[in-house]
């Protein structure tokens, strides 16, 4: 190697360094400010004793978007968790499922262009899960509004009119009603317009980018993923959420009392809550 070829290799490898460390410095700044905001003393409860007294309570749950990436994994975790005593589905098709442990499942399908007719799908569950969404790529703009606003609300609206008491939301990291963005606009628009139906507990999750292996062809989204999986493993809350994570945070928040009705979870409180239980916090 020359003498000049070296100083080249020296200022690329400089740059290079430069590069990485201010990406680590936004990656740093992207970590979520309020990571910690849960309660010391609920992470030392012992879930195990949570889950045996919440299964007494013979609970019912109702799952929408079950058929999704991260509706199904939920779905698994509330099944082999057998935490409730009923667990239905409301979708706009028929599941099928190879293992046995589904065959309690109950199904509604519903046509969600007429979900006033379907009121009695949404009657009777203590606890609500929505992790249905579809995208502006997939849908149009029109059709993203449709199913990430209208859809959840109107569900929403008939899961608290049908006597649910804890509505559980799959948002997204950025969700903000006032952003000029569709996105985070239409998140942040049906966050709070769930609010205003009073459920007696609403707890909202914002994960990052989810990290599955999606059936479905998005190649931006593959190719982002492909892209993100170094960084979700140096920062695993910075920008990305895998689906078991919220998954584990849904069920296990479930487990836990809460004095406030609403509840908001960024991407590091996401990840507190799947862990607890698992290993004992200090
Ligand atoms: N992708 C991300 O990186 C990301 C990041 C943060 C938050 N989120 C949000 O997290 C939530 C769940 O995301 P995901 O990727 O797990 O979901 P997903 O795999 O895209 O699944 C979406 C679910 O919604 C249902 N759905 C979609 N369009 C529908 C329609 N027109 N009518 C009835 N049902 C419809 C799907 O049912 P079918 O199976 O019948 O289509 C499916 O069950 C979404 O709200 C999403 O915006 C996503
Ligand atoms: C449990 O709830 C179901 C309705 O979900 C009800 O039919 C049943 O009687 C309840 N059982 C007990 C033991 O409370
Ligand atoms: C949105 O704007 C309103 C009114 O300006 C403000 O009170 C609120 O804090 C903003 N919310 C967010 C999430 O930025």
């Amino acid at each position: 190697m020359t003498f000049a070829a070296g100083r080249g290799v020296d200022s690329a490898v400089l740059s290079l360094s430069v590069l990485v460390l201010s990406l680590v410095c936004v990656l740093y700044q992207l970590e979520d400010p309020d990571s910690g905001a849960l309660p010391t003393h609920r992470m030392s409860q012992d879930m195990n004793n949570l889950r045996e007294m919440y299964k007494t309570l013979n609970k019912s749950c109702f799952i929408l978007g079950a058929s999704g990436e991260t509706g199904k994994v939920l779905l698994a975790e509330i099944v082999t968790s057998q935490l409730f005593s009923k667990v239905t589905l409301i979708g706009r098709r028929k599941l099928t499922f190879e293992d046995a442990m589904y065959e309690n499942v109950i199904q509604e399908i519903v046509d969600f262009e007429q979900l006033d007719d379907y009121a009695p799908a949404f009657q009777g569950h203590d606890v609500g899960f929505c992790c249905l969404g579809t995208t502006r790529a997939k849908a149009g703009v029109e059709g993203f509004i449709r199913v990430d606003y209208d859809y959840v609300l109107k569900s929403a609206q008939l899961a608290k009119a049908g006597g649910c008491t804890h509505f559980n939301l799959e948002s997204s990291k950025g969700a903000n009603k006032n952003s000029s963005l569709l996105y985070p606009k239409t998140k942040g628009l049906v966050e709070a317009a769930i609010e205003g139906l009073n459920f007696d507990r609403y707890s909202i999750f914002r994960p990052g980018v989810l990290m599955c292996d999606r059936q479905e062809s998005r190649p931006m989204e593959w190719m982002a993923r492909k892209f993100l999986v170094p960084i979700a493993y140096m920062f695993p809350t910075s920008i990305t959420t895998p689906v078991l994570v919220v998954a584990k945070a849904m069920v296990n928040n479930v487990l836990l009392s809460c004095d406030k009705k609403m509840e908001l979870f960024h991407n590091e409180d996401i990840d507190h809550l799947s862990k607890l239980g698992k290993t004992k916090e200090k």
